[in-house]
């Protein structure tokens, strides 16, 4: 890692007293980070047609392995990919270096000391190739899980929380041609799985298990509004862990619609089982409006909608799914729907 240079761009926020960083080291110094041009967003290109790919899904639904890419160096715990055409994709990791201790008990409102790490902003090449990694956070910042992450056309969004429930976070904006991270609001609760509607211009924000979403509406010269009450999330499936904004779609009546992935862990009679799945989401109510089940596992056991997902339809109108299940070496499994 030292061998490569060393870049280091602190940067100070509009309408924030929090700061962020940049510390990028650049495996590839003369590689681009991003395409140019950089591609459109999933609502500006192929949302709608996810959204019909997913229409014909079920629980039966043959997948069929596409491509497995082996991304290079370490991947910590993946927990957002964004895919910028087909040679580069973004991924949101954390870095722990030292764990979370469980309480046994409640203090203030969490069950766990913080732990400590740092968050990362990894850009992989088509072949998975490690094109550079930036930490986006400082030694000692309490806020260093960093959550899913989404695509705009402009901008990556994500946020950095503490790792553990009920705690604090803040939801950041970066130009994927820098990676440098920008805080657009910070918040008094765990937050990941950020989505930009452009439309609306507002984010929303998913905590701890995503049991809760948060939107606010962002201003263009002033702090985004405070945020309305949370919206609870009507369905215990699976826990959303990365989401895409797809747009307002015309198969759901204009409603902002998200493809996310997840997991839930189940316990029956001591035995436990971990189901995976995807679902599109309706932003505003929370309310699932397809959900299937993906029982596919990568290679070491993990079941293949942990953490990372974004979308694609082939040239056939077939759904594909680009996944990153696995933590430290990771490989990235495409899949996609047949029959
Ligand atoms: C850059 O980030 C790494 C963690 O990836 C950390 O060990 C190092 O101290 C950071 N460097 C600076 C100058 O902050
Ligand atoms: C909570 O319990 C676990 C398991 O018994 C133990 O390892 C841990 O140290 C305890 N946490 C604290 C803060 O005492
Ligand atoms: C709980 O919050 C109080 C007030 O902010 C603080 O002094 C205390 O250190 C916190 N306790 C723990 C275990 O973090
Ligand atoms: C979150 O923590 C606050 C105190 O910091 C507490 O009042 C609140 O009940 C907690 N909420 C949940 C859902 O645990
Ligand atoms: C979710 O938000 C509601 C308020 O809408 C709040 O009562 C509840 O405690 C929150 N749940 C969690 C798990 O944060
Ligand atoms: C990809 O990995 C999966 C899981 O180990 C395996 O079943 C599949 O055959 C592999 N596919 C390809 C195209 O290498």
């Amino acid at each position: 890692m030292m061998l490569f240079p060393r870049f280091l761009i602190l940067s100070t926020l509009a309408f924030s007293q929090f700061t962020a960083s940049l510390n990028i080291t650049r495996s590839k110094p003369h590689a681009a980070l991003a395409p140019s041009p950089l591609p459109p967003s999933h609502a500006h290109s192929d949302g709608e047609a996810i959204i019909t790919a997913f229409q014909t899904l079920g629980r039966t639904t043959p997948w069929t392995w596409v491509q497995n890419i082996t991304f290079e160096g370490d991947t910590y715990e993946p927990e957002g990919i964004v895919r910028l055409g087909a040679d580069r994709y973004i991924v949101s990791a954390g870095e722990y270096t030292a764990p979370t201790v469980p309480y046994n008990k409640t203090i203030n409102g969490t069950d766990r000391t913080a732990g400590a790490g740092f968050a990362h902003l990894i850009v992989f090449g088509g072949d998975g190739s490690r094109i550079a990694d930036a930490t986006v956070t400082r030694e000692g910042d309490i806020e260093y899980h960093n959550g899913g992450l989404d695509w705009d056309g402009e901008n990556l969004w994500g946020a950095i929380a503490q790792y553990r429930p009920n705690s604090t976070a803040y939801v950041y904006k970066a130009d994927p041609t820098t990676l440098e991270p920008k805080t657009v609001v910070h918040y008094d609760d765990h937050l990941g799985g950020v989505v930009h509607d452009k439309t609306l211009n507002s984010i929303t924000a998913l905590n701890w298990g995503s049991r809760n979403a948060t939107t606010w509406h962002l201003h263009p010269h002033s702090p985004p509004s405070a945020p309305a009450t949370p919206v609870r999330n009507p369905s215990f499936y699976i826990d959303y862990q990365d989401c895409k904004f797809l747009g307002h779609s015309p198969t759901y009546s204009g409603r902002p619609i998200m493809l996310c992935g997840g997991v839930s862990t189940l316990v029956s009679n001591g035995n436990v089982f971990y189901l995976g799945g995807i679902a599109l989401v309706d932003v505003e109510m929370m309310v699932p409006v397809s959900e299937v089940p993906i029982t596919l596992t990568s290679a070491r056991g993990v079941p293949l909608t942990q953490n990372p997902i974004d979308a694609s339809v082939s040239k056939e109108g077939s759904l594909r799914l680009y996944l990153l299940p696995d933590q430290r070496e990771s490989t990235l499994y495409v899949i996609e729907a047949s029959g």
